[in-house]
């Protein structure tokens, strides 16, 4: 870290509270760290943007007996497969699927590859994450 600057932010009393609480089931012991890292995070999507490749991830959970989801699925990532690295699939349970997909290249395209898979019907839960390819600092 160089130079440090102090800063006095007003907020929402209720919006601390959740952000202390979120802080300390994540295990950070300081609420400075925990806004630095915000600060980070944000910054790193604007380079990632900016720069026009992006790295991420886009982590799905879903019933595979719903109908036509996992044809559609492959239909999707078939469509975008130059943007898709490699994909991990794990049989949770009798019913349930997690799939973790590894996508780079344009912003746009991973944006929009992560949005139609999220958006299928039948998906419980979707998250698209954008990762740093170079330490930040
Ligand atoms: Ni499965």
């Amino acid at each position: 870290m160089g130079e440090l600057s102090r800063v006095s932010i007003t907020i929402d009393t209720e919006l601390l509270l959740r952000f202390d609480r979120r802080n300390q089931e994540r295990g950070y012991t300081n609420r400075s760290e925990a806004f630095r890292d915000l600060i980070r995070d944000e910054l790193n999507r604007d380079d990632l943007q900016a720069a026009g490749e992006v790295v991420g991830t886009v982590t799905l959970v879903y019933d595979h007996h719903v109908r036509q989801l996992t044809e559609r699925l492959t239909e999707i990532q078939h469509g975008f497969h130059a943007a898709i690295i490699s994909t991990l699939h794990v049989h949770l349970n009798h019913d349930t699927c997690l799939e973790v997909i590894i996508v780079r290249g344009a912003a746009g395209d991973v944006t929009r590859l992560a949005g139609q898979l999220i958006a299928i019907k039948g998906v419980r839960h979707g998250k698209f994450a954008l990762t740093a390819a170079t330490a930040g600092s």
